[in-house]
């Protein structure tokens, strides 16, 4: 089978979240189930490495056509693509949050049908993901709808978020090469007013799925469904959850060649290396006892920072560390900065995308802070359970299906989870996982749960397949 991969964002080329960890290790993992699978993602101005294989091809947009170059390298052993379009994609550090990123993406949803064609392979199965590449089974199901080119193609729209609806206006349809008959609520791209491209994908693909099973039934729901939770349950039935998995070549303390030292279940000195490294790169006391705890995130309402924000005098008071890597809403950015002025001996802050240091975090932590409001899975879970550290979460999709409570009777579970969305029940989980910290024993045994089981991609890229498959026979 021919898998072609689109996605807005890969890691370790551009990563804003944790899209572009799964647009890594998902396509990786299919290869090793024996598919053919081909990355696609636009060319940013930092993305250096890779060769030019086409120099020019004409994508139909706007009042004719947009030439693109397209460059190529190998991912590991998969071939990535990228397509380059300065116009559109050389936009400096940020990828997304230009006025003009819905024209930027229709224009990457275009251009991406047009370089598969120039590649010359049919894809039986195009997977998109988010609202990046929504408008790709529109095309389909439109200008290519007579191209014998895509006549086996099948389309998959994975959800990342439902919180980001690619929002443009109906009257640039004609720009982007579509009808404005489109511009219907019922089957259409209308949404509340405006056009939106993540509709677009979740009416026109063949199949959605979403990155845990939890969230695949929250979104139909309106807690969590941002208003689309009637097309959700509608195509229900074409729905489905899987859960993200983790990349253990690039997330395993046991082999990591950013951090201070390895460790394993079986031999776990290595933490108190990687905690020392931690403490002196935040400035803070060599006080190996004192508990850690961590964030690694982007920084944004989602994330729970306004509960983290209400208990942080608590949780300092309570005798931790405490550690932030982050970056986004100024607000929140600028509140933990005062406390890390406040208590430089107790507070480290660093706002900014640092890949090395999310790894440095994840190693010498002992707690990593997850309170989400809704988290469609949520990786850092998943890594802090490989690196021992312990997680602390809000019950809420992947967090959901990922934690366990742990349970100082029979020794089960692998972290602390509440449930309602207040900083108390936060709280009361940070005194409950302080209390257990100070049992050496116990907290190993929480620490061994977590470390010891299995989250790579082997079990879910199967579940995709077999998502593929049943696309094929249809
Ligand atoms: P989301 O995709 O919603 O941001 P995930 O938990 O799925 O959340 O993935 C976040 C990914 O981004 C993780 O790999 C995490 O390590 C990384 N990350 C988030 N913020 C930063 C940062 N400031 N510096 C480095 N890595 C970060
Ligand atoms: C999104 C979600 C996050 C998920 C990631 C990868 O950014 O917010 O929960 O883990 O995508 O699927």
């Amino acid at each position: 089978m021919h898998i072609l991969f689109a996605a807005s964002e890969v890691a370790p080329y551009a990563k804003t979240g944790g899209l572009a960890d799964v647009a890594s290790a998902l396509p990786k993992a299919l290869q090793k189930l024996g598919e053919r699978v081909t990355v696609i993602m636009p060319r940013y101005d930092s993305i250096h490495v890779g060769e030019v294989v086409c120099q020019y091809l004409p994508v139909p947009f706007g009042y004719g056509h947009k030439p693109i170059r397209i460059f190529r390298e190998e991912m590991g052993t998969v071939p990535i693509y990228w397509i380059d379009a300065p116009e559109y994609f050389h936009r400096g550090k940020d990828i997304y949050g230009h006025s003009d990123d819905p024209e930027r993406f229709a224009f990457f949803c275009r251009a991406l049908l047009e370089t598969a064609k120039w590649l010359g392979v049919p894809p039986d199965v195009i997977h998109l993901n988010d609202w990046m590449t929504g408008l790709i089974p529109v095309y389909l199901r439109t200008v290519y709808s007579y191209d014998p080119f895509f006549a086996d193609t099948s389309t998959l729209l994975s959800i990342h978020n439902m919180a980001f609806h690619g929002y443009f206006d109906p009257r640039q349809l004609p720009y982007f090469g579509l009808s404005p008959d489109l511009y219907t609520s019922d089957g259409g791209l209308e949404f509340r007013g405006t056009a939106s491209m993540l509709k677009g994908g979740l009416v026109a693909a063949d199949a959605l799925s979403t990155v845990s099973r939890r969230y695949a039934q929250e979104i139909q729901t309106s807690e969590f469904g941002f208003k689309m939770e009637g097309l959700l349950k509608a195509r229900r039935h074409d729905l489905i959850g899987i859960l993200n998995g983790v990349d253990y070549e690039i997330w395993n303390p046991a082999s990591d060649h950013y951090i201070a030292a390895h460790f394993t279940p079986e031999d776990l000195s290595g933490k108190r290396t990687c905690k020392a490294d931690l403490l002196s790169r935040f400035h803070l006391p060599q006080e190996l006892d004192r508990p850690i705890i961590a964030v690694v995130s982007r920084i944004s309402d989602q994330k729970g920072f306004d509960l983290i924000q209400e208990i942080s005098g608590r949780l300092l008071q309570a005798g931790a560390f405490f550690i932030l890597l982050g970056s986004g809403d100024a607000r929140y950015e600028n509140f933990f900065q005062r406390l890390r002025d406040a208590a430089p001996h107790r507070v480290g802050v660093y706002f900014g995308f640092n890949n090395e240091m999310a790894h440095r975090i994840e190693a010498g932590a002992d707690i990593f802070l997850m309170p989400s409001l809704f988290e469609p899975c949520g990786l850092n879970q998943i890594y802090s359970l490989k690196y021992g550290t312990v997680p602390i979460v809000r019950a809420t999709g992947g967090l959901d299906d990922t934690i366990q409570e742990f349970d100082r009777i029979t020794r089960n579970g692998n972290g602390f989870k509440f449930i309602p969305y207040k900083s108390n029940k936060l709280l009361e989980k940070i005194y409950e996982a302080l209390i257990l910290y100070q049992d050496r024993e116990l907290w190993q045994v929480i620490m061994k749960n977590g470390m010891q089981a299995d989250h790579s991609w082997d079990v879910s890229a199967k579940k995709y397949l077999d998502v593929y498959r049943a696309l094929q026979n249809r």
